[in-house]
């Protein structure tokens, strides 16, 4: 790919399923693009050769976050967008101590985004009104709750609510806004019996893949108006 005069959008953990889905559809776009990864896939060959900076990422302590920001500023002195797309969805389990599933939670879904919007308001700002952007991309259950993910929704509506204060704090340069999705896209290891139950749970009952987070993301990208918005990409999910 020809160098771009355009800052990169950061994909956070973006080198598979929804984040990977979501750096093609940018380079498709001539959307120069970086991605962190944590562990290693087929995929970050594929991205190099497409022209994307893929940077290894650890979001597991503070130190690596603080790491990362000190290998990105190298490279992307400013910045198009942040996608806090890095995720775990840990369950509470009986083999892991409460407090080390919350500690994880919060870690990746309120420390991670929390840090990065704060450390790279720089790069983000100085590129005129509505010039950059922040996404968050939560979940559905951040409004609901989730009797076996008590910690994965918690820290993910403390991440919905940081769209709000980040949204007042950095506009008019900076849009932030957040994504909502229920069900996108099924895990390998997903049962029949858990796929059937999943799909029942909307009012529109499909899988619908990475598509509609791609279009979701390169609406906000393309506004110069929404800020402080939760979009929900939920199949209807709240009506049953
Ligand atoms: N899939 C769905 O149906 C669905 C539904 C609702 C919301 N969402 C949200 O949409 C986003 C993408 O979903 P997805 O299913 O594509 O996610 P995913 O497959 O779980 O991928 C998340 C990525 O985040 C990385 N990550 C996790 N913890 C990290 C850490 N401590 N440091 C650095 N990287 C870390 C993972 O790295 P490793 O590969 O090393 O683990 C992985 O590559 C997530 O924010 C998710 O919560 C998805």
């Amino acid at each position: 790919m020809e160098k771009s005069p355009h800052p990169p959008v950061l994909i956070t953990g973006g080198a598979r399923r929804i984040g990977l889905a979501l750096a093609y559809s940018l380079l498709d776009k001539n959307i120069p693009v970086i991605v962190t990864f944590r562990s290693e896939y087929p995929a970050l060959k594929v991205l190099q050769q497409r022209g994307a900076i893929c940077l290894k990422a650890d979001f597991s302590d503070n130190a690596g976050i603080y790491q990362f920001v000190d290998n990105l500023q190298s490279v992307a002195p400013k910045l198009r967008a942040i996608i806090h797309n890095a995720s775990s969805w840990l369950p509470e389990s009986p083999d892991t101590p409460p407090e080390e599933t919350l500690a994880a939670m919060l870690q990746i879904h309120t420390y991670t985004p929390y840090l990065l919007n704060i450390l790279l308001e720089p790069n983000l700002r100085g590129q005129g009104e509505a010039g950059a952007d922040i996404i968050h991309l939560t979940d559905y259950v951040v409004e609901r709750g989730s009797d076996k993910h008590i910690a994965y929704a918690a820290s993910k509506a403390a991440q919905d609510n940081m769209t709000r204060s980040f949204a007042k704090k950095l506009a008019p340069e900076v849009k932030v806004n957040a994504i909502a999705p229920a069900l996108v896209k099924f895990n390998a290891d997903d049962s029949e019996t858990y796929k059937q139950q999943a799909l029942d749970k909307s009012l529109m009952k499909i899988e619908p893949g990475e598509q509609e987070l791609i279009d979701a993301v390169h609406y906000l990208l393309n506004s110069r108006y929404v800020t402080g918005r939760t979009l929900g990409v939920d199949g209807g999910r709240p009506l049953r």
